[in-house]
């Protein structure tokens, strides 16, 4: 749902963006500062890690994973959002994006491509009620997240 409410912010942007010029609607990276698209794609970041942190409890108890379904399904349209969101001349003081994404470019998509996979497979599995695939697939989407951070997200400064 929030995940939900952030793109939306997103769209309502470019179309607000859109009726000012009169212009048809371009990509957001070109619509939005280059701070702008740092905003979102932190707050992306941060809304993922509330719901994967939501999972865990379930997860740890063997409790339902049903409910889980509506989430899930926005952790996949989030994980293929990720690499439209760290567009060239985004690595601003205050973001923790490393320049290394952009020299491996296809790498960093691929880390992006896993992420998307392995929430693929959390959502097909609480769509399903398969409390052990959904455990299976809550690490590897956790596996997911540092395997592209160990990389490509710097040490936080706080
Ligand atoms: C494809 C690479 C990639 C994947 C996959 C990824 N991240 Fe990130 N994440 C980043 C990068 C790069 C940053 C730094 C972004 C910035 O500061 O501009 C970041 C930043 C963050 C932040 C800090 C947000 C803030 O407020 O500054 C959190 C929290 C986070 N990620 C959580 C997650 C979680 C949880 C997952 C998995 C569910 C995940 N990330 C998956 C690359 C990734």
């Amino acid at each position: 749902m929030r995940i939900a409410i952030t793109v939306g912010a997103a769209a309502l942007l470019v179309a607000a963006a859109a009726s000012q010029t009169g212009a048809k609607p371009k990509p957001a990276a070109r619509l939005l500062s280059a701070e702008q698209v740092v905003a979102a794609r932190q707050a992306g970041m941060g809304l993922s890690a509330g719901v994967l942190g939501s999972y865990k409890g379930a997860v740890d108890a063997g409790g339902e994973v049903k409910p889980f379904a509506f989430s899930s399904r926005q952790l996949v349209k989030w994980a293929n959002a990720i690499p439209s969101l760290f567009p060239a001349g985004t690595a601003l003081p205050g973001s923790e994006a490393k320049p290394s994404i952009w020299a491996n470019r296809a790498d960093f998509d691929a880390k992006a491509a896993a992420f998307a996979a392995a929430a693929t497979r959390l959502n097909d599995a609480a769509k399903a009620g398969d409390k052990e695939a959904f455990a299976a697939a809550f690490r590897d989407a956790g596996g997911a997240c540092k395997g592209c951070h160990d990389l490509y997200r710097a040490e936080p400064a706080h």
